[in-house]
């Protein structure tokens, strides 16, 4: 069988859910700036979408860890590829994720920033996928939760490949 993407998320739910997250961050931070962390890359799309959402003060930073390589399933193995260009000691950290599996990245993501002085941190992520979780993470923001299917799109890929497509798919065929 031939590789290919069911839909599974719109590209217009994407959006509209993108806006009421936007409304909510800002809300529950009225009066603050916020630091968004970027982890790269698939949160890269949703970060920008996001971030212009977002009606208060807001500084970016990007870190890229890797537990994956080109497998379908984490490795628990958690290595810091591209570390932070600022301090985040002082500040009211969001994490920006593509999509929480088994919990891992964000676990030793978390850990890591409160170690650095982090004042607070938060969790936002696009998918979540409850069923896979291993390790228990506070997800302050949730886009969907989805089933445990491996998803494509929005800036996830499988193998690089259709991190571009502007909806959320699940890869069949594979
Ligand atoms: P975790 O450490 O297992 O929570 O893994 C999270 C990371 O695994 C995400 O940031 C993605 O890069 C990758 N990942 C997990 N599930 C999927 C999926 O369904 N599609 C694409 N990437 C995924
Ligand atoms: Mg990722």
């Amino acid at each position: 069988m031939a590789e290919t993407i069911r839909e599974l998320i719109s590209e217009q739910e994407v959006d509209k859910r993108i806006e009421e997250l936007g409304k909510q961050i800002s809300s529950d931070y009225a009066g603050k700036s916020i630091h968004m962390i970027c982890i790269l890359k698939g949160g890269a799309f949703f970060m920008c979408e996001l971030a212009k959402r977002i009606t208060l003060p807001v500084s970016i930073d990007f870190m890229y860890v890797s537990s994956y390589g080109n497998e379908t399933s984490s490795s628990g193995n958690i290595r810091i590829k591209k570390d932070l260009d600022e301090s985040v000691e002082g500040k009211d950290v969001l994490i920006v994720e593509d999509i929480i599996d088994s919990g891992r990245t964000l676990y030793f993501l978390t850990e890591e920033l409160k170690k650095r002085g982090a004042k607070s941190i938060s969790l936002c992520t696009l998918l979540d996928k409850p069923d896979r979780r291993v390790v228990e993470v506070k997800t302050d923001y949730v886009g969907f939760q989805i089933p445990d299917e491996f998803v494509v799109g929005y800036g996830l890929d499988y193998a690089q490949k259709y991190r571009t497509l502007p909806f959320i798919g699940v890869v069949e065929g594979v």
